[in-house]
């Protein structure tokens, strides 16, 4: 009796280890404002470029150069890309993102246009993806958008682009898109709040409402009453001054999204 329940237990999970496989299922997260896609699979060439050909926007700071690297980092988390690149046609490989900044600034402020459109072309018109922004955040949203139509194709051992041509045309709902969370009451290690900080930035969310301190506990370095993070939980759930400082830097620099004290 029990083997058999096993039994049952295993092909259920197998069904659904299939299922799971379906890339009928991709989600783009959150659901763009209008997406289309076809039938078709592309793959990610080895060099896989950023181009800014014709962009109005020169990146002084990094912006875009820097959120394109993250885009690799992401895309190729999941697995090695070993796979043999020369098996691949030609046709069946993109050789980048063309990404287009129409303003040529870049200061953040509340309300600023987050619009993008992503194309990715057909099979049998080798090239690159197209990303067109108002803004470098528009452009920044679409990363994570382009980031999710990727997956590793475990027979070719490449990252793919299933289901092309794609067309995804997208701006954020509500310009207030945020998460709270609560040191006071919970205590958070520096790393994990990095995290949360990098799981925003994927779900395109833009403010971090950062509660570090309450009744409960105090767990915040204040230089000029130096006995207040006494109250913290223990001695070692405290922020430094510098270990706050590190977290704004990340909101605002990293992910650049928007810092609100
Ligand atoms: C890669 O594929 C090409 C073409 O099929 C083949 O000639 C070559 O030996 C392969 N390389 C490796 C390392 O398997
Ligand atoms: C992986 O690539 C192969 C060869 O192009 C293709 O036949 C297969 O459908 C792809 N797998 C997935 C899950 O897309």
């Amino acid at each position: 009796m029990m083997g058999k329940i096993v039994w049952v237990l295993l092909l259920v999970q197998a069904v659904l280890a299939i299922d799971g496989v379906s890339v009928d299922r991709l989600n783009i997260w959150p659901m763009p404002h209008s997406v289309s896609h076809g039938r078709e699979n592309l793959f990610l060439s080895k060099d896989f470029e950023l181009k800014t050909e014709g962009t109005k926007y020169n990146d002084g700071s990094g912006i875009l150069k820097d959120g394109f690297s993250r885009l690799l980092d992401m895309v190729r988390v999941a697995h090695v890309a070993d796979g043999n690149f020369s098996k691949i046609h030609t046709s069946l490989l993109l050789q980048g993102l063309h990404v287009v900044v129409l303003s040529a600034d870049d200061q953040l402020q509340y309300g600023i246009d987050e619009s993008y459109k992503l194309s990715v072309p057909a099979s049998g018109k080798p090239g690159y993806a197209y990303l067109e922004a108002h803004t470098v955040y528009g452009a920044l949203h679409g990363f994570q958008t382009f980031s999710q139509l990727c997956l590793f194709n475990f027979t070719t051992r490449v990252i793919e682009v299933p289901m092309v041509p794609w067309t995804v045309i997208d701006q954020p709902r509500f310009s207030f898109r945020g998460l709270l969370i609560d040191t006071s009451r919970h205590y958070l290690p520096l790393p994990v709040i990095k995290n949360v900080i990098d799981s925003m930035a994927y779900a395109k969310l833009n403010v971090l409402h950062w509660h570090i301190v309450d009744t409960q506990s105090f767990p915040l370095e204040i230089p000029s009453y130096p006995k207040l993070w006494d109250g913290a939980y223990s001695v070692s759930e405290r922020y430094t001054f510098a270990d706050a400082a590190e977290i704004v830097r990340q909101l605002c620099s990293k992910t650049r999204d928007q810092c609100i004290g």
